[in-house]
Parts: structure tokens; C-alpha cells; sequence
């Protein structure tokens, strides 16, 4: 299976000169420009603020973020700041959770940075494996309906390089897919209020040389009622027992609307991004951010005075409406099945 060439100008998260460095992602695509973080509040605002983004790659932040805190405070660091930096990716917890039994009895950095390494770079290898595994799946239901058709996909949010450590998650498998040749358009939702489809999957893309179409979410229904899209392809922040996926909001929408119109929904993330722990969607915490990122644009005011604004960032798509959970341990189809056997 051809993997694209990631021909990405970009580090999304990188260990240089003794700190984390990370792309600071608000300013893209504009300005391409880098933050050197040394200490874990740094790293905890970062997280909160947007700076980095995505839930493998917020995890993997955190990861370094606790090798800062072991400088600064050694091994009974406090770690709460960081775990609440977002509240929705389980990654962010799953990373600390790995991090902290080697923290309470590190006896230097070196040990905490070698697992922070680790957990950077079994993401980037789960994310190929990834785009291999989503590939596949959309060759073989190519073959079975042989059309030998070309699909269209549709992508929310950001699921690629910037959200994780290289290649992405969806994108991973929009570049596999691209790659050999069973890909026509790709179509990237703007996606509200941080627009990070069409500021950054768009940017992605068209660094790989990957032609990509941007909608506004509310064309996607009207794209699928005439055929123009035959996968909804997302990443996922938390993903519980029962299959229910955490992700974007407008992740809920677009599977409805895909459930109407014969469009299948593929859901890919790494298996640290399901939560054994939480049997239902219900029960996963959604985030909700500040008002002003809705009600204003590029600091402008852009609602009317005096009206508020209600700014939930994620949202539940039922397991009944997912057709297939990929993850880098293997493909679950119908994710009525239980998650336990790809931990
Ligand atoms: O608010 P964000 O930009 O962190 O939201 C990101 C998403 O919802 C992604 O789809 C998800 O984290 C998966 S990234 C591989």
C-alpha cells in the first residue's frame, strides 16, 4: 500500500534546545511561526489556548509537558493544571496517565523524556498503519461495488499532521488514499468557529499536493443529496465502550446527514483515543469555550450587540450511525461489536 509523501514544511511538536516547540496553529495559514515552551504551565496554556490542538497531538504535548514540570518541581509534581487544560480528548489523559507512575520515581529527565519520545513516535507509526488500514477499506468497498469509481470524501475539522505527530488520522488515510489513486475530491468543512478545515486541512492538503475543495458545513447535506460525496472521513477526541465518538462539533450533523444519503462515515483514531472507562457518549464531558469565539471574527465584533452566543466545540455521533471505527490495531465495522479487543 503507497503512503503519500508528506511533503509538510512543518514540525507540528518538536524537543529542541532542552523545550518543546510547538507551530502555533492560530496564526496559520498565514504566518508560520513557533513557540519555545519550558515549562509545564506553558505547555497546560498552550493546550487551553489552541496553540497546539487536536487530541494525539495534545497528548503528546502533555507527555513533554510533564518532562518541563519534572525540571521545575521534580518528582511530586502537581499534574491537575494539565489534565484540565481540555476536557474532552481522552489523549490528554491517557498520555499523563502513561507519564505519571515513571514521574513519581524518576531519578532523572532523561528516563521521562525517553517515554515522551516513545509515545511521539508510536503515534506517527499508528497513524501510517492507519492510513493503510482506511485505505483499504475504502479500495475494497470500491471492488465490491465494482465501479472501479473514484469516491469523494469529506473531512471536518483537523485531523492531520497539525492534529497529531505527523501523517494525521483521517487525513492519513485521504494522503493512503489519494496516494493510490482511488480518491477524486477531497472536501474540507470550513468548520466553525476556528476554522480549522479550511485554514488547516486545507493548508495540509495543498502541501501534498492533494486538491481540496472547502465548504461551509451547512452545504455538506445539499453535497450528499446529489451524490457528490460517498465517505464522511473524521478523527475522533474520545471514543467510549459502546462505539459513541466524541469529535468536532458538526461531527453529529454530518452523520446524520450521511445516514440519509447512503454516504458512509469512517471514524479514525488511534486506540489511545478509546476509553474503556466510559461506557457511553453521555457520559464524556463536551467541552464549551468562550462566547466571544463565535459572536466575534479576527477580534471583531461581528454579532449583533447584545446577543449571546452558545458555543459547545464538541459533540456525540451515536455508535448506530458509524459504519467503521479504524484505528492503527485493526478496523471495526459496525461498532455495535465491543472496543475492548483493539486496546
Ligand atoms: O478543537 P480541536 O481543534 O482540538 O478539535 C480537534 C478535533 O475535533 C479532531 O477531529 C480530533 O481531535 C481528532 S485529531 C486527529
Amino acid at each position: 500500500m503507497p503512503f503519500m509523501m508528506n511533503n509538510s514544511s512543518f514540525k507540528t511538536i518538536e524537543w529542541c534546545d532542552n523545550g518543546l516547540r510547538l507551530l502555533d496553529q492560530r496564526k496559520l495559514p498565514q504566518v508560520q511561526e513557533y513557540c519555545q515552551l519550558l515549562t509545564i504551565n506553558e505547555v497546560a496554556r498552550a493546550i487551553s489556548e489552541m496553540v497546539v490542538r487536536g487530541a494525539p497531538a495534545i497528548g503528546v504535548a502533555a507527555a513533554y509537558g510533564v518532562v518541563l514540570g519534572f525540571r521545575e518541581q521534580g518528582t511530586a509534581l502537581d499534574l491537575e493544571t494539565l489534565r484540565a487544560a481540555r476536557p474532552t480528548a481522552v489523549n490528554l489523559h491517557w498520555a499523563i496517565d502513561r507519564m505519571e507512575p515513571l514521574l513519581r520515581q524518576a531519578t532523572s529527565e532523561s528516563e521521562l523524556l525517553t517515554e515522551a519520545i516513545r509515545i511521539h513516535d508510536e503515534d506517527l507509526a499508528a497513524n501510517y498503519r492507519m492510513g493503510e488500514l482506511g485505505a483499504g477499506l475504502i479500495a475494497e468497498l470500491i471492488a465490491q461495488a465494482s465501479s472501479g469509481k473514484k469516491v469523494n470524501v469529506l473531512t471536518h475539522c483537523n485531523a492531520g499532521a497539525l492534529a497529531t505527530s505527523g501523517y494525521g488520522t483521517a487525513l492519513g488515510v485521504i494522503r493512503s488514499a489519494f496516494a493510490e489513486g482511488i480518491i477524486n475530491t477531497v472536501y474540507a468543512d470550513e468548520t466553525r468557529p476556528w476554522m480549522q478545515g479550511s485554514r488547516l486541512t486545507a493548508w495540509e492538503l495543498i502541501q501534498d499536493n492533494i486538491p481540496v475543495t472547502v465548504i461551509v458545513e451547512g452545504a455538506a447535506a445539499w453535497l450528499m443529496k446529489q451524490g457528490k460525496i460517498d465517505w464522511v472521513i473524521t478523527g475522533a477526541d474520545r471514543i467510549a465502550a459502546n462505539g459513541d465518538v466524541a469529535n468536532k462539533i458538526g461531527t453529529y450533523s454530518l452523520a446524520l446527514a450521511a445516514k440519509a444519503h447512503d454516504v458512509k462515515l469512517m471514524v479514525v483514531a488511534p486506540s489511545s483515543t478509546i476509553d474503556l472507562s466510559c461506557a457511553r457518549g453521555d457520559l464524556i464531558t463536551i467541552e464549551s469555550r468562550s462566547e466571544d469565539e463565535i459572536l466575534n471574527f479576527n477580534g471583531s465584533r461581528i454579532a449583533a450587540e447584545d446577543a449571546s452566543a452558545c458555543n459547545p466545540v464538541f459533540d456525540i455521533t451515536p455508535a448506530d450511525l458509524v459504519d467503521a471505527i479504524v484505528t492503527e490495531k485493526g478496523v471495526i465495522r459496525f461498532p455495535e461489536t465491543p472496543l475492548a479487543a483493539l486496546k
